[in-house]
């Protein structure tokens, strides 16, 4: 199947090419590069490198006759959202509007989408499942549930079949190492565990120590990045299947606190990775753990990587690289 994978250089979206390309389909990827690299395009795929905020390429690509969309192209760092609003609502919702809106117009009938756990907010219960209530404590989040909104509309008004995908933290590369890519800047704990461990960054800040949990550290639901792009492709084959959209949640079910994630990291890695214990990041909370039951049940999906030692494994092969010999 012809599929467009729409921030497919991007360290979720490479793993997802990956897959589809490793189960036969053909792919071309749209970035613009600006957090996507080339090292993480595969010669196998297309490449057409453009912005999703340019109607004219969308619509001229898509003129390729794709089946079906990934749009995984977006900001992710909350944080900034919270600060630089704009930048993510020009680009997160109204650059998903351009993309949906040329693939409407080229016909394409099936989307599948980046959401994320951020459209929960503060969990009322854990573990978090589908129907838990929507109230985003951060912009980010915000952007996320806003396109899951309109591709309801979409669904209803133009039978856009969609995926509305709920990642929890997405964390390892490839386990056979075809992924290369390291994140640049990255906010996110295991790449900067990484970072420290290949003498790239030289502490982690570890953000708070005193939660409600059982080593004050935060708590949190790591989903093996190739167990994500494996629901990606059996989200799809579902929405073409039954003809019918999905929100589903894609986690582990399992929580791993700060300090077990860095004790398994010095463990699997060799390295000292030194650490201070920094205040507490506004707007996180304590403890974040999925139901996928719902994915487990209608998609079959299986998680086959997101053990902490596979997690950590596959995350150190791309970043012993870096480390001084
Ligand atoms: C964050 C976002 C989430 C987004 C995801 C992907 C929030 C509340 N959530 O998830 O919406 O989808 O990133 O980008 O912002 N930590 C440290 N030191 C660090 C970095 C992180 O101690 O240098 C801790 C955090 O406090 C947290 C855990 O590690 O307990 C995971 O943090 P992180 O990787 O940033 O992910 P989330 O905050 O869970």
């Amino acid at each position: 199947m012809k599929v467009l994978v729409v921030g497919g250089a991007g360290y979720i979206g490479s793993h997802v090419s990956r897959e589809l390309l490793d189960r036969g389909h053909e792919v071309t990827v749209y970035d613009n590069l600006s957090f996507g690299q080339r090292v993480n395009l595969f010669p196998e795929a297309g490449f057409v490198e453009a912005d999703i905020l340019d109607p004219g390429a969308l619509s001229r690509c898509l003129a390729g006759g794709y089946r079906a969309i990934v749009h995984l192209a977006a900001f992710k760092a909350a944080g900034e959202s919270m600060t630089s609003p704009e930048k993510y609502a020009a680009n997160n919702i109204g650059g998903t509007i351009q993309v949906l809106n040329a693939a409407s117009a080229a016909g394409v009938k099936h989307v599948v989408f980046s959401s994320s756990a951020a459209v929960y907010g503060e969990p009322q219960y854990l573990p978090i499942d589908e129907d838990h209530p929507l109230n985003p404590e951060n912009f980010y989040g915000f952007t996320k549930l806003e396109i899951e909104r309109i591709l309801g509309w979409y669904d209803k008004l133009r039978g856009l079949r969609f995926a509305a995908l709920r990642y929890f933290n997405a964390a390892g590369y490839d386990p056979a190492g075809r992924v290369l890519g390291r994140e640049r800047n990255p906010a996110n704990l295991l790449p900067i565990i990484m970072e420290v461990a290949a003498g790239t960054r030289p502490s982690l800040r570890i953000f708070g120590d005193d939660y409600p949990t059982p080593d004050g550290t935060g708590v949190r639901d790591y989903i093996h990045v190739t167990d994500l792009a494996v629901a990606h492709v059996e989200a799809l084959e579902h929405i073409l299947r039954e003809d019918r959209s999905l929100t589903v949640n894609l986690g582990s079910e399992t929580g791993l606190s700060v300090k077990e994630i860095l004790e398994a990291a010095r463990r699997i890695t060799g390295q000292e990775i030194p650490s201070v214990t920094a205040g507490r990041r506004p707007g996180d909370p304590a403890k974040l753990v999925s139901s996928a039951e719902r994915a487990r049940k209608l998609l079959g999906w299986e998680r086959r990587h997101s053990d902490l030692e596979s997690l950590i494994a596959t995350a150190w092969n791309v970043y012993r690289r870096e480390a001084a010999p």
